[in-house]
């Protein structure tokens, strides 16, 4: 066995490829990017962003949560952190497409530069995508193109790879399959459990999704203070 505890800590994850200046790209005076989240479920890549807002990694506020779950912890989460949080219960709503209609209403009213899926457990369609037209950024936890959909995790161990890891990227309409950002890549191990390894995954999202968030903005031209493209 390797002779390390953490194959995937800080500093033996892989990770590229890193937004250029990372952490050093300053914005005009006042101009913070705007950020918007989606989250389904736990909330813990919602809060890494959070964290990571206040950090000069990334020049950004994230000013709202949208849940789709009512008892998510993602909202216990966005209260404590006093970010506004609103429920958009997907079982109250007619279609697909209704509910990314009032997701986009939701945003457009909130002024935000970019909407982040954090671990939003809907397929969105063409309604959500093209208002954000390459700034609608996910996180998904394998190394796409591989595992695509549900359960990549479990995916990953079933096929037996000794490599995985965690992509995000922008969506497109075929799910997991837009231009890919940052990508991470985490070790299988032979003792893994599927949650051990989805840890392990998980504490990479944490990483590369402000990065990914940076560079979204930075291939746009929203950092520095510039004009909405
Ligand atoms: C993450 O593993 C993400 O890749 C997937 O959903 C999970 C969300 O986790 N899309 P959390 O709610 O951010 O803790």
């Amino acid at each position: 066995m390797p002779a390390f505890s953490d194959p995937s800590d800080a500093d033996r994850a892989v990770q590229w490829p890193l937004p250029p200046g990372a952490g050093t790209e300053a914005t005009a005076p006042g101009r913070r990017l705007r950020l918007g989240v989606m989250a389904s479920g736990n909330g813990s890549n919602f809060e890494a962003l959070v964290q990571a807002s206040s950090s000069p990694l990334l020049p950004a506020q994230v000013v709202c949560l949208v849940v789709n779950n009512p008892g998510c912890g993602a909202k216990a989460r966005a209260e404590r952190l006093k970010i506004a949080v609103t429920c958009l219960d997907h079982r109250r709503f007619a279609s697909r497409d209704n509910l990314d209609g009032a997701l986009v209403d939701h945003f457009q009213a909130a002024a935000v530069d970019l909407v982040v899926m954090a671990g939003w457990m809907r397929i969105v369609t063409s309604r959500l995508i093209s208002a954000y037209p390459e700034r609608l950024v996910n996180i998904h936890p394998s190394l796409l193109p591989s595992f695509r959909g549900v359960d990549a995790v479990g995916q990953a161990l079933a096929a037996g790879v000794s490599l995985s890891g965690c992509t995000a990227h922008l969506v497109s309409e075929e799910v997991d399959s837009g231009r890919i950002l940052v990508q991470a890549a985490v070790p299988v191990l032979a003792s893994d459990s599927h949650d051990a390894l989805a840890r392990r995954i998980q504490a990479q999202e944490h990483r590369i999704l402000p990065l990914a968030v940076h560079l979204a903005a930075a291939r746009l031209g929203l950092l520095h203070g510039q004009p909405q493209a």
